[in-house]
């Protein structure tokens, strides 16, 4: 039974009885109820640690699609989940907290966006899987930054593209093919916020260090990069690069599997310009907590649901990304 506090709150606000070992028993409830946990590399480092799947946006919606379990528990933001449920509408999908919402897909309202669509008919529509259902249901191609690339290639040269909502993306991918998009002007707030100047300071105390940056941030941050790709791509990257030291400007959950995963190397969080802390972090991602995804899964709340109208239409642009990127 939902309580009308933990509605209001979005969460499940239980407290955790003090004898029990939360990660047993989380594992044991996904036994019991055939449950899968999959988590994005931006929760907090004990969230992945117990998750069944951790990857990259692209990499998710492609597990989303594949499991044959009942229930999955997206541990990450509202719209990762939507994908899910959009993928398998016939299966219970938890996200532990609704607040966990995503600056970008906030910055690209629905009806604002298909607006901006009609009034360009002409054009092909390719969003970023940072946006609602509704927003993907007047898209044509979803992408994420891992295949972005790729995607905007496979189009003939002279085809007019709509590029939303990200409009670092968006100028990225027009700069390395050569094409003219029209973009969104939408964009993520830890990423827009790093700063170039502390980037090169860090990068002059470490001479050594690559540079790793994530699609999303600005451009004169992008241009100092030695790598550039998503949360997957940059951490294959500082596995099997030789160098010992890597400056790191995405958020900094990531930094939990490329320390695990190399730990004999050095991984530097690039700080954001404003405030004192030395990492950026996305405070939506952060809430989702072990003790949230124990009350989800005990609970089997919050889910997540689409308007079956709005999934019917997000499932086709889903798909054909799906399909390009096999
Ligand atoms: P990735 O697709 O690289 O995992 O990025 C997702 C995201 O939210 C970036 O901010
Ligand atoms: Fe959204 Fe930015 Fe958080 Fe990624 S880091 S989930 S784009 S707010």
């Amino acid at each position: 039974m939902v309580e009308k506090k933990w509605v209001e709150k979005g969460y499940v606000d239980e407290p955790i009885p003090a004898d029990i070992d939360i990660k047993a028993e989380i594992r044991r409830m996904c036994k019991e109820k055939n449950a899968v946990i999959m988590a994005h590399y931006y929760t907090e480092g004990e969230v992945q640690d117990i998750a069944d799947f951790i990857g990259d946006s692209l990499a998710l919606a492609q597990k989303a699609a594949q499991t044959d379990a009942d229930i999955i528990v997206m541990c990450g933001v509202h719209f990762m989940g939507e994908t899910n449920k959009i993928l398998c509408p016939q299966k219970k999908v938890l996200v532990p907290d609704l607040n966990a919402s995503c600056s970008l897909a906030e910055s690209c309202p629905a009806d604002e966006f298909a607006k901006f669509v009609a009034d360009h008919p002409d054009h092909t529509v390719i969003s970023y899987v940072n946006t609602t259902a509704a927003t993907k249901a007047v898209t044509d191609i979803v992408v994420t930054s891992s295949n972005a690339r790729q995607i905007v290639e496979s189009l003939p040269k002279d085809t007019p593209i709509i590029f939303g909502p990200d409009q670092n993306l968006g100028g990225y991918i027009n700069s390395i093919t050569g094409r003219n998009m029209l973009l969104w002007h939408g964009g993520c707030h830890v990423h827009e916020k790093f700063s170039l100047e502390k980037i090169l300071e860090l990068k002059a105390q470490h001479p050594g260090a690559k540079i790793l940056v994530h699609p999303e941030c600005k451009g004169p941050v992008v241009k100092v990069a030695d790598k550039v790709g998503s949360t997957a791509a940059l951490l294959s990257y500082s596995i099997n690069d030789e160098a010992t030291e890597f400056i790191v400007a995405t958020e900094s959950g990531i930094l939990h599997e490329m320390q695990k995963a190399a730990p004999q190397k050095t991984f530097i969080p690039a700080p954001p310009s404003d405030g004192t802390c030395a990492c950026n972090e996305c405070n939506y991602m952060k809430l989702i907590t072990l003790k949230k995804l124990y009350n989800t899964l005990k609970h089997e709340w919050p889910t997540i649901e689409v308007d079956p109208e709005v999934a019917q239409k997000a499932i086709r642009p889903i798909n054909r990304m799906l399909e390009m990127s096999k």
